[in-house]
């Protein structure tokens, strides 16, 4: 792609994509529910494009024109799929638990970053409800047995809502209760959106409670996904001024906010308002002086998908951060905790690596350079961010991937990607 310029000044208004985790599931939920549902501003980057194939791959109808997709569920899936998930995490972990359940059997395989990627910590809590999901050394291809599934009490180790949804979905299917218990809370898209198509499920603090439920199909209105709008609120922090426009802030993803507080930007939501069970806002963010933060495990699965882009923040921060607690990051679409280090530095900032974080000492300036995406979508637009604000700009090497989540990224920089 073209060099990446910097610019003096970054200002303007922005319309998003939609949320990615909320497009999955409603794709996924509708898919297997009762009758129909209408998905408005639905992302249709590369990972949800992997959910669609799976659903149809299983039986359900899905018509797309443009951003609005109409699912016609299949509460009954297609025996002895092959299940094809891309690149996407969230397609194959929330599939296998929700496949799991429908006494079929199915495989599920993907791209060699996915097939790197951990799957026993699906397999494992899902074999304490009776199912029979084998993985390959750990990883996909995953090979789902029919079995009955019972009801079970599931203490996660990690804070994941990739593998709390795979067990909620699962336990639509189980006999008596499953209890879901987290060691900190993540993203809660999947509980609220099976409420809204009538299942049986309850939520106190960071745990879920779900029984047998059939689902009806439901009409879903997509919010802007704040992962996407991260980089632009990023842009106006250290550039000027953006607005981004209906932009999801449901509170197990604004992380991000609670990141700005620290470091000292200013920010401010207007029009905040409630539709379909998600708060949605437009975000103004302005030009800010950044200080030095301390970000610990208990904030890291509200922003666990900014985080590259928080590090980059805080490389032009004044003083030294650190971010612990979040070992999570090395097992991403790549080792994030080496591949933002390595963007950083390339910048020509001071990022170190921790075994579950990092330690960044803030510059007023990065100079700029050279950065590879490592075919890691968020590495790429984080690389962006950090071009567009350093002193010389640089070159992504491998910049499509940005495809994944949000096709448009570079048109709305203004930039070519070719
Ligand atoms: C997602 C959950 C997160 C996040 C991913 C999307 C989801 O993963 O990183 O991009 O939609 O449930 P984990 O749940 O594994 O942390």
């Amino acid at each position: 792609m073209e060099r990446i310029s910097p610019r003096a000044c970054f200002e303007g208004e922005f319309s998003l994509p939609g949320d990615k985790s909320v497009t999955h599931r409603a794709i996924m939920l509708n898919g297997g529910a009762d009758g129909e549902g209408v998905i408005t501003n639905a992302l249709m980057g590369e990972d949800c494009l992997s959910t669609c194939r799976c659903m149809r791959a299983l039986g359900a109808k899905i018509d797309v024109d443009g951003t609005t997709l109409r699912v016609v569920g299949t509460p009954r899936f297609r025996r002895g799929t092959k299940l094809n998930c891309g690149n996407s995490g969230t397609t194959i972990r929330l599939l296998t638990g929700f496949v799991a359940g429908k006494e079929i059997d199915a495989e599920l395989y993907g791209d060699e970053s996915l097939s790197a990627r951990p799957m026993k910590r699906v397999a494992e809590p899902l074999s304490l409800l009776g199912a029979d999901v084998k993985t390959t050394d750990g990883h996909a291809p995953v090979y789902v047995s029919p079995k009955t599934l019972h009801g079970a009490d599931v203490a996660l180790q990690i804070a994941s809502a990739q593998v709390k949804s795979a067990v909620l979905l699962a336990g639509l299917s189980a006999d008596g209760e499953t209890r879901v218990i987290e060691p900190i809370k993540s993203r809660d898209h999947t509980e609220r959106m099976l409420q809204a198509m009538g299942a049986d499920l309850r939520v106190d603090g960071n745990e879920v409670r779900v029984k047998k439920s059939a689902l009806k199909g439901v009409d879903v209105c997509v919010p802007s996904d704040i992962s996407s709008a991260a980089y632009f609120m990023a842009l106006g922090a250290l550039k000027g001024k953006t607005l981004c426009k209906n932009v999801g802030i449901n509170s197990t993803r604004t992380g991000i906010l609670k990141a700005f507080d620290l470091l000292g930007v200013n920010y401010t939501l207007l029009n905040r308002q409630v539709s379909g069970g998600e708060e949605r806002a437009d975000i103004l963010v302005e030009k800010s002086d950044m200080r030095a933060i301390n970000l610990t495990r208990e904030l890291v699965p509200s922003m666990i998908d900014e985080l590259p882009l928080i590090a980059l923040l805080c490389a032009f921060a004044d003083g030294e951060t650190r971010i612990t607690g979040a070992k999570e990051l090395r097992v991403k679409e790549s080792d994030r905790i080496r591949t933002t280090a390595e963007l950083i530095n390339n910048l020509g900032g001071d990022c170190e690596e921790l075994p579950d974080g990092f330690i960044i000492r803030g510059r007023e300036k990065l100079v700029g350079g050279d950065v590879d995406s490592y075919l890691d979508h968020r590495i790429a637009m984080t690389a962006a961010v950090g071009m567009i604000a350093s002193q010389t700009g640089g070159r992504i090497y491998r910049p499509e991937c940005c495809a994944i989540s949000f096709p448009d990224f570079f048109e709305k920089l203004g930039l070519k990607l070719y």
